[in-house]
């Protein structure tokens, strides 16, 4: 478990892969708990969080998720942005392995997270590109969600694939109308906790008065 704020900012990297260990519902409730304490636009806290148990639902979901992987390492494959402008190469797509939902059956848990799009005030709607906005409301509750877990000595991901399935996830997850799949998070104990993160430095992303501005160093 990380000593401080910093250190678990800097420390709280990506976990696919975990231990036998179960995670009792007093820790995922604690995680929980705190992850609440997320902000999002007029505190209207948009979050639905659905714990996957039930096994077949389980396995629904990852079917779902493995189709999106299939097609985005496609993508990859033929050097394109996936699910950007360019379509892919007919016949491209095939099966590629994908451990995390290899495993979903023992993942110790698995949450689908969803927002209530009512509660959402999209500032960039309507505009000609996708709204980035929209998710504010919502992602921050995700990454609260795995910061709290690390206090509990847990790790896991965040996913978004099942959102490319959404209309064929939403019945078998329940997901009321007007609600969208944000996320799907997996959480368990780690086999292996990484906390060297790659990121860029502050200069390489900060300029003065503007995006094309001067870099941002201390002193300038
Ligand atoms: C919006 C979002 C979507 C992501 N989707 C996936 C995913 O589908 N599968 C996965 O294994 N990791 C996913 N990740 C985790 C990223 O791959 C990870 O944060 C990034 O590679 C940095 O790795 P690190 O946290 O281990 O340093 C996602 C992260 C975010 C924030």
């Amino acid at each position: 478990m990380p000593g401080d704020v910093t250190d678990l900012l800097r420390t709280t990297g990506s976990v696919r892969t975990f231990t036998d260990a179960p995670v009792d519902d007093a820790t995922l409730h604690a995680v929980l708990d705190t992850a609440r304490f997320a902000p999002s636009g007029g505190n209207r806290q948009p979050w639905r969080v659905a714990i996957l148990r039930d096994l077949d639902a389980r396995r629904n979901v990852a079917a779902l998720m493995q189709g999106v992987w299939d097609e985005y390492m496609a993508y990859n494959r033929a050097g394109l942005v996936p699910f950007a402008t360019e379509t892919l190469p007919e016949g491209s797509i095939e099966h590629v392995p994908n451990p995390l939902l290899d495993m979903i059956d023992t993942i110790p848990v698995v949450l689908a997270i969803a927002a209530d799009r009512s509660k959402i005030a999209v500032m960039d709607s309507g505009f000609d590109r996708p709204s980035l906005t929209g998710g504010a409301s919502i992602y921050p509750f995700c990454w609260n969600l795995l910061l709290a877990a690390r206090e509990h000595g847990l790790g896991g991901v965040m996913t978004t694939f099942l959102t490319r399935a959404e209309a064929a996830a939403a019945p078998v997850l329940g997901l009321p109308d007007g609600h969208a799949l944000a996320a799907t998070i997996f959480l368990g104990y780690p086999v292996h906790q990484p906390t060297k993160l790659r990121r860029q430095p502050v200069e390489s992303f900060t300029t003065l008065d503007r995006f094309d501005g001067e870099p941002f160093n201390i002193g300038n």
